[in-house]
């Protein structure tokens, strides 16, 4: 039987973070010089990765995405992919990327069995991608979309985190540029997430703002009607376009959250805000079955009542949710450890 939760939330969607490295450094993730990174030793290996997911599927989790860090930087990734699509109970296999390595890997990462590509993309323009990563690579991630739909990847997502201020003056090019793609833009509202130590909600140009601007643009948005436990809302505009929105700063989507994050150590969290995860990597490395690693997660879960994003809305004054030196002797607090 698949437990729920105590707001009675099934667990169908696990994020699964496998490296916390990641080789651009996003205003709104990674802002600062240095970082304490994972120790090598304590990283899953491919075997233990497929053991606990073995585990999760058998507690009704038929959704999984790899995230990191850089999903991509992570060594052999694609005999990781090969490993997990064997796993039959995985309905959506999908990958979260910010396509810097993409070119590369596209074709083997398809040939491996992955099922779905979501690229990060917040900028067209070369010199702002470079001032909002602190890396160059435009180029080689519309290389890497090219070659994600040439690897045959259809229905890719491009998700663009939206910064007043920044990249705001950029939805209708982007929109433009998803569209001759046949991609799926989503806007993201800039999240007060661990690792987001600059946020302020002042630089958060909110859904309701995102929508009033592509009005003027497009002319009427129609709102998709859709019974789902996904973040993005879905909108319509009169030429065909479909594009999302993930609100979760202002409309935030708690009640239906199906989802929770494994860090690439072995740490569970059943909320993106979580203070404090559990540690699965001990019984992994004791040797714990999927059967016992099942019973561990049920037992979790029954008990789970997280609703942070629906939390933090609720705080009379927002700010970001740590300070650097707290990230620092706490990474798992950090977005890029959890998987963004
Ligand atoms: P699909 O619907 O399966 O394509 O994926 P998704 O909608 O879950 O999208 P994806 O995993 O690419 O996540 C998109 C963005 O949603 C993330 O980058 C976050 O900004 C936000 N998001 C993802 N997970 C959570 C979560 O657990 N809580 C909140 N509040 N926001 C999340
Ligand atoms: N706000 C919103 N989204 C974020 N991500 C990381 N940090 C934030 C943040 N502060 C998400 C983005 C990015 C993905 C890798 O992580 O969606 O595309
Ligand atoms: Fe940017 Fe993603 Fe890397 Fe964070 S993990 S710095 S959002 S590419």
């Amino acid at each position: 039987m698949s437990p729920v939760d105590l707001h009675g939330r099934a667990l169908s969607n696990l994020r699964l973070s496998v490296t916390d490295r990641c080789n651009l450094r996003c205003s709104y993730c990674m802002p600062e010089l240095d970082y304490a990174w994972l120790a090598k030793p304590l990283i899953l290996s491919f075997e233990e990765i497929a053991r606990v997911v073995e585990a999760f599927t058998r507690l009704g989790v038929d959704k999984l995405r790899l995230t990191g860090g850089e999903p991509l930087l992570r060594k052999d990734l694609p005999v990781l992919v090969e490993l997990l699509a064997q796993n039959a109970a995985i309905r959506d296999l999908a990958l979260t990327t910010n396509g810097l390595l993409l070119r590369e890997l596209a074709a083997p990462l398809r040939r491996a069995g992955l099922h779905r590509l979501t690229v990060s993309l917040d900028t067209l323009d070369p010199q702002r991608f470079r001032a909002l990563t602190r890396r160059d690579g435009l180029a080689d991630v519309i290389a890497g979309l090219d070659a994600a739909a040439a690897a045959g990847f259809a229905k890719l997502k491009i998700d663009s985190v939206v910064l007043r201020g920044t990249n705001d003056d950029e939805l209708v090019p982007l929109l433009e540029f998803a569209r001759a793609r046949d991609a799926e833009l989503r806007f993201i509202e800039y999240m007060d997430v661990g690792g987001a130590t600059n946020w302020s909600m002042e630089k958060v140009l909110t859904r309701a703002q995102m929508l009033e601007r592509i009005r003027e643009a497009y002319g009427p948005i129609t709102p998709l009607e859709e019974h789902s436990s996904a973040p993005a809302e879905r909108f319509l505009l009169s030429d065909g376009t479909v594009f999302g929105i993930i609100a979760s700063t202002t409309q935030p989507f708690c009640s239906s959250c199906d989802r929770s994050r494994l860090t690439a150590d072995g740490m569970w969290f059943t909320c993106l805000y979580a203070r404090t995860g559990l540690d699965l990597r001990a019984p992994l490395r004791a040797g714990a079955g999927p059967d016992e690693l099942a019973q561990i997660l049920r037992e979790r879960w029954t008990r789970r009542s997280d609703r942070g994003a629906e939390e933090r809305l609720a705080l009379h004054q927002r700010e970001p949710l740590a300070e650097p030196g707290e990230l620092r002797s706490n990474p798992h607090l950090e977005m890029h450890t959890r998987g963004g």
